[in-house]
């Protein structure tokens, strides 16, 4: 029998080009992204993914136009309120990495909430990155384990990878599997840097919003048929 991915992640690519090929604006884009996003994640849910994990806004995002930005976040409340809610009817627990505490209090409340009322469930869980960048998140853990070093609690020898690990947010959580970018680029964008370590990497021409439950279950059959040494042989 083929292995299966228990993690799988996705850097959520090609909005802006879909929209661009039917004459839309950018933020048509982002809405059907949007559904595709829900879709993926009831069709990894089908599929016995334990874990997705999704980049829906990276702290360079920032550093787009502020009506871009704004749109982002506003379809962003819409998927917390609407889609998490329904897909916590099937069972899934909603997790959000990154400062997404820093994000607009109303969002935040939303995203607490949807938190509070997901915990619970066990089916899978949706991570959702927020205002998330990799190498905030590996310095965030390197700084707290020099704090412990500073008090005196660790020697500076026994600081292995595994406490590096363990600080970062995705540390309750199965090691990352397969990551797909999707519309052609390929490159990490600071996304799960360090998870990503023992990775397969999966890069795919179709644009996100082209992106659909075909694509994933083609996507976990080819993870299933290569082989994984982890260094070994
Ligand atoms: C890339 O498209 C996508 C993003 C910048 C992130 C936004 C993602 C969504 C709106 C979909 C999922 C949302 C949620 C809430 C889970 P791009 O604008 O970089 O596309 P381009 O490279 O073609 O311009």
């Amino acid at each position: 029998m083929s292995a299966s991915p228990r993690h799988v992640a996705i850097i959520m690519d090609g909005n802006g080009r879909w929209a661009k090929k039917r004459f839309l604006p950018r933020m048509a884009g982002h809405k059907k992204g949007v559904e595709t996003a829900k879709q993926v994640a009831y069709a990894a849910l089908d599929l016995g993914v334990e874990v997705l994990t999704l980049y829906a806004f990276s702290t360079e995002n920032w550093a787009r136009p502020d009506e871009e930005v704004s749109g982002l976040m506003g379809l962003l409340k819409i998927f917390i309120q609407r889609d998490v809610r329904e897909l916590s009817e099937r069972g899934v627990r909603l997790k959000v990495i990154g400062n997404w505490r820093a994000l607009a209090p109303d969002l935040v409340v939303l995203i607490e909430d949807a938190l509070t009322q997901t915990a619970g469930n066990t089916a899978s869980t949706l991570v959702i990155a927020l205002n998330y960048g990799s190498q905030a998140e590996i310095t965030a853990s390197v700084r707290r384990l020099a704090e412990q070093v500073k008090a005196g609690a660790l020697e500076p020898d026994a600081i292995t990878a595994d406490h590096i690990a363990q600080g970062l947010e995705t540390a309750d959580l199965p090691p990352l599997d397969l990551l797909i970018r999707t519309s052609g680029e390929v490159r990490l964008s600071n996304f799960l840097l360090w998870q990503a370590a023992y990775a397969e990497m999966l890069f795919v021409e179709t644009l996100w919003p082209d992106f659909g439950k075909a694509e994933l279950a083609a996507a976990l059959d080819g993870f299933g048929e290569r082989e994984r040494r982890y260094g070994g042989l």
